[in-house]
């Protein structure tokens, strides 16, 4: 063997062993620590938190101390959360990638939830957009809560009338991303035919109405039990995927939004127009290691070779995209689509059954 060879298996198993450990160290869930003692005289709030990653039977409802807001921070007293896909991904810590960011072993932010909506009970000395008692919205990690803190330029704005707190709860993730799938992504036009694949869950019920408020041409496709639900909302044409495969039809589409990932590139492509954009919002949730990123790969590997564009992205919470969503549903132009309640003892039961993927809009947790 001569010395270059033996350098090359020294490398090559060094290499191999460092990306064994990075696995095993990615994919190893450590055991739930117990809860953080509280000094007696702690002021307490009622919180779902998760201390390990693993099912829905891992978040725990406890008394964990209640936050006060900093100079540039409003505390909310949360009347309603939603929950999302992200709340579960970050849950059980899948897919593992992303672990390099939420924590090795176990979860660094034991909080969760990040749609609520509520009433501020408390602003920082340097707040002066908003003030006590204002009803307001948003998103932060750990809304899965009694109370949350939020800076006043992030992702909070006042909650419409014409909205109850169950139904602003639902808005933040869910409609900034169809709103920036649509806009940014997609930069739909009015008169454009826009298909929606996933048109009657969290993402697609709003996406529906929002192309629809862009003066779209806009198809849903969803299954037999949503058909009246996805035509209610504004689509102006509805397809049952259990009755009919929409990539095998003779309509071209100049943008479509894919909530789901229940089609091949290929098959997309045969139902886009040459010049069609196709936004990739949602996956399946395939294998633990790289889970939904399988489609941005296979199509950020596409999309070079091809005249249509597959783009991916992920949505950014901020005040402007709130306030624009808010504009909407004051003016009626978009309605929150609520399927179930449930109470914050509740929230694993809601999480588990937002990860069945059926749900009809959105799931909301009611804390009053
Ligand atoms: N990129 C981002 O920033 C971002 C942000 C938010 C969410 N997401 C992702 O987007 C996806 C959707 O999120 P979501 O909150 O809308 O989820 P969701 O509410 O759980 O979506 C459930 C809906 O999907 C529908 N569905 C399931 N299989 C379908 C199929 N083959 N064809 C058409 N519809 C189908 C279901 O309808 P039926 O019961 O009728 O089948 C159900 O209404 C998730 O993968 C999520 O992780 C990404």
């Amino acid at each position: 063997m001569t010395r270059r060879y033996r350098a090359l298996v020294v490398v090559f198993m060094l290499v191999a062993l460092v990306l064994v450990s990075l696995a095993l160290a990615l994919s190893y869930d450590s055991p739930c620590g117990p809860p953080a003692s509280l000094p007696d005289d702690t002021t307490r709030m009622k919180a779902i938190v998760s201390r390990c990653y693993g099912s829905p039977d891992v978040l725990t409802l406890e008394e964990i101390a209640k936050p006060t807001a900093a100079d540039n921070e409003v505390l909310v007293k949360v009347h309603a959360a939603a929950v999302n896909p992200l709340d579960w991904h970050y849950m059980r810590g899948i897919p593992y990638i992303m672990r390099m960011e939420s924590g090795l072993g176990t979860p660094k932010d034991t909080r969760v939830g990040v749609d609520f909506a509520g009433t501020v009970e408390a602003v920082g000395r340097n707040v002066t957009r908003f003030k006590p008692g204002d009803e307001v919205f948003g998103g932060k990690s750990g809304a899965l809560a009694e109370y949350v803190t939020v800076r006043e330029d992030r992702a909070l704005v006042r909650k419409p009338s014409n909205l109850t707190f169950e139904q602003a709860a639902s808005v933040p993730v869910a409609a900034i991303t169809a709103l920036q799938g649509l806009r940014d992504k997609g930069r739909i036009q009015p008169g454009q035919k826009v298909l929606i694949n996933g048109a009657s869950g969290g993402v697609g019920t709003f996406a529906v109405q929002i192309a629809k408020s862009f003066g779209a041409d806009v198809t849903g496709v969803c299954s037999t039990r949503n058909v009246e639900l996805v035509r209610s909302i504004g689509a102006d044409h509805v397809i049952d995927y259990t009755q009919e495969d929409f990539t095998k039809g003779e309509q071209r589409y100049d943008l479509i939004v894919d909530n789901v990932g229940s089609h091949s590139f290929s098959e997309y492509r045969r139902v886009l127009k040459p010049k069609g954009t196709f936004v990739i919002v949602g996956g399946p949730t395939g294998d633990p290691w790289i889970g939904p990123l399988a489609q941005p790969i296979k199509a950020g590997m596409l999309s070079p070779f091809v005249s249509q564009e597959f783009v991916m992205f992920l949505a950014e919470l901020n005040q402007e995209d709130l306030e624009v969503i808010s504009g909407l549903m004051r003016a009626g132009k978009v309605t929150p689509v609520i399927d179930r309640r449930y109470k914050l003892s509740e929230a694993p039961a809601a999480i588990r059954y937002l990860e069945e993927g059926r749900a009809r809009g959105k799931i909301v947790v009611s804390l009053e």
